[in-house]
């Protein structure tokens, strides 16, 4: 792939949106190199929405993935950054982003160290299970749950939380980190992928 200075970036988003300010706090700084064209949502109260319109960026309530898919290609959109976004995309959606190197430009946060704990209440699942190490993962999608190549991991100690609150607000400060700080690779186009153990093994430079 052509390295690209700026790579235009689509949010999808479902809620309060604190990764998207995370992210659009990297892009304002100039830390990350991305225009964010659009932030869209499947729920028109999202407070996402209102964070976005704040910063006078273009948003979009848009349930149907298809009309959804129709707006990223017209803004020619490299890459979709999954914040939070509660549905499931379509095999379409994922193949409209698929990069000839085998995986899609569409990049999730998980607020668990994958494979354990996918799908929701990840957070709630580690704290009542009792490990002792929790923990956020960043990959690409493809069409499993939580199953596409993972891209990072970092890990952060639960032990001594006494609440799912104090386990949700650590994780939250952690992804808030690692997401801008991995997208940041991918964007410049700064990793190698290769095959390992049957999977894609994706490696920052
Ligand atoms: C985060 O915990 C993220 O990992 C998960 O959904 C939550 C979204 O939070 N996928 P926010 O909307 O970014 O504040």
């Amino acid at each position: 792939m052509e390295l690209k200075p700026i790579s235009k970036i689509a949010i999808l988003a479902s809620g309060r949106g604190s990764n998207f300010e995370a992210i659009a706090s990297a892009v304002i700084s100039g830390d990350l190199p991305a225009e964010i064209v659009l932030i869209a949502s499947d729920k028109q109260e999202a407070p996402v929405l209102e964070k976005a319109k704040s910063k006078g960026l273009r948003v979009l309530a848009e349930k149907d993935q298809s009309a959804l898919l129709g707006v990223l290609k017209s803004l020619q959109v490299d890459y979709v950054v999954l914040a939070g976004y509660m549905r499931i995309l379509s095999k379409d959606f994922i193949s409209a982003f698929a990069d000839p190197r085998g995986f899609s430009r569409i990049v999730n946060i998980h607020p668990s160290l994958l494979p354990a704990f996918p799908g929701l209440e990840s957070y709630r699942k580690a704290f009542e299970s009792g490990v002792k190490v929790a923990g956020v993962t960043v990959h690409f999608v493809d069409a499993g749950i939580d199953t596409g190549p993972i891209c990072a991991q970092e890990s952060f100690e639960i032990s001594d939380c006494k609440t799912l609150e104090e386990v949700e607000a650590r994780g939250l400060a952690v992804e808030h980190k690692l997401y801008a700080k991995t997208l940041n690779w991918i964007l410049r186009n700064e990793f190698k992928i290769n095959e390992r153990g049957g999977r894609l093994h994706v490696q920052p430079y």
